[in-house]
C-alpha cells in the first residue's frame, strides 16, 4: 500500500471505481492475507484503461507476483486479440498465478514464464508496444536498456512503485538494506527523465508511476 497519497484521497478515489470480479475481489483478499505486493485496484484499473485507450496488445510484465495486474491487464488486450508474457522468480507465486489465469480461463493467452528476469529478458524477441516493469525495485536501472531494445517505438514502459513509499522523495530508508533500491530508483527517475529515446511522465498515483514512451 502506498503512504505517499492521502488517504482519504485514494479512498475516493477506489469508491469510484466500478465493481470488479469476485476473482478480482479473491486476489486482494488472498494478497492481504499473504502479504504479497500487489497493486492496488485504481492502479491496476488505471493499467487496463492505458492499454485499452492505446490498443496495446504485445505485453511484456516484469514481476507476476500472482497475476494480479497481469488479469488487469489481460482485461484489456484479451478482447482485442492481445497477448502477454509475464515473468516471475519466485516458484510458489508463480504456481499461484498459474493457477489464477486457469480460473480465469486466460492461460492460453498468458505466457507465464518462471525464472529470473535479469536472464529471460535476453531471449525474449519483442517487439512489445506495453512493457509493465514492477520487480525488483533495485534492478530497474539494470532492466532498463533491455526494455527499450524491445519496445516499439510509440510503445509503453511503465514502471511501479517508484517513490517507494515515500523513500525516494525524502530520502528516509526505513531499513539500512533499503538505501541501495532507494538511491537506485532514484538513478532510474534521472536516467528516463532525460533519456533521448524516452519521453517520461513521473504521476504520484499509487507509490508512484514512472510513464515513458518510446520516440
Ligand atoms: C510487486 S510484485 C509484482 C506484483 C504484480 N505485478 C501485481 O501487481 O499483481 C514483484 C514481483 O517481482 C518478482 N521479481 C523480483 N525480481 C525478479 C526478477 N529478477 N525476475 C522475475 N521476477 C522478479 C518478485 O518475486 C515479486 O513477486
Amino acid at each position: 500500500m502506498s503512504d505517499i497519497i492521502n488517504h482519504e484521497v485514494m479512498d475516493y478515489i477506489r469508491n469510484l471505481l466500478p465493481p470488479r470480479d469476485e476473482l478480482f475481489l479473491e486476489m486482494e483478499r488472498e494478497a492481504k492475507e499473504k502479504i504479497i505486493p500487489i497493486v492496488e485496484p485504481e492502479i491496476g484499473h488505471f493499467l487496463y484503461w492505458l492499454a485499452k485507450t492505446k490498443g496495446s496488445s504485445r505485453v511484456l510484465e516484469i514481476g507476476t507476483a500472482m497475476g494480479y495486474s497481469t488479469l488487469w491487464l489481460a482485461k484489456a488486450v484479451m478482447p482485442q486479440g492481445g497477448k502477454i508474457t509475464t515473468i516471475e522468480i519466485n516458484r510458489p507465486r508463480y504456481e499461484m498465478a498459474s493457477k489464477y489465469f486457469s480460473r480465469a480461463g486466460v492461460e492460453k493467452e498468458i505466457n507465464l514464464v518462471f525464472g529470473d528476469a535479469r536472464e529471460i529478458l535476453f531471449d525474449l524477441p519483442g517487439p512489445y508496444d506495453f512493457i509493465f516493469l514492477d520487480a525488483a525495485k533495485g534492478k530497474y536501472v539494470e532492466f532498463l536498456s533491455k526494455c527499450i531494445d524491445i519496445l516499439e517505438p510509440g510503445g509503453l514502459l511503465i514502471a511501479e512503485d517508484v517513490f517507494m513509499r515515500g523513500m525516494v522523495i525524502t530520502g528516509d530508508i526505513d531499513k539500512r538494506r533499503n538505501k541501495t533500491a532507494m538511491l537506485r530508483l532514484r538513478d532510474y527517475l534521472k536516467i528516463v527523465s532525460s533519456h533521448p529515446q524516452l519521453n517520461t511522465v513521473v504521476i504520484p498515483i499509487g507509490d508512484g508511476l514512472a510513464i515513458s514512451t518510446k520516440t
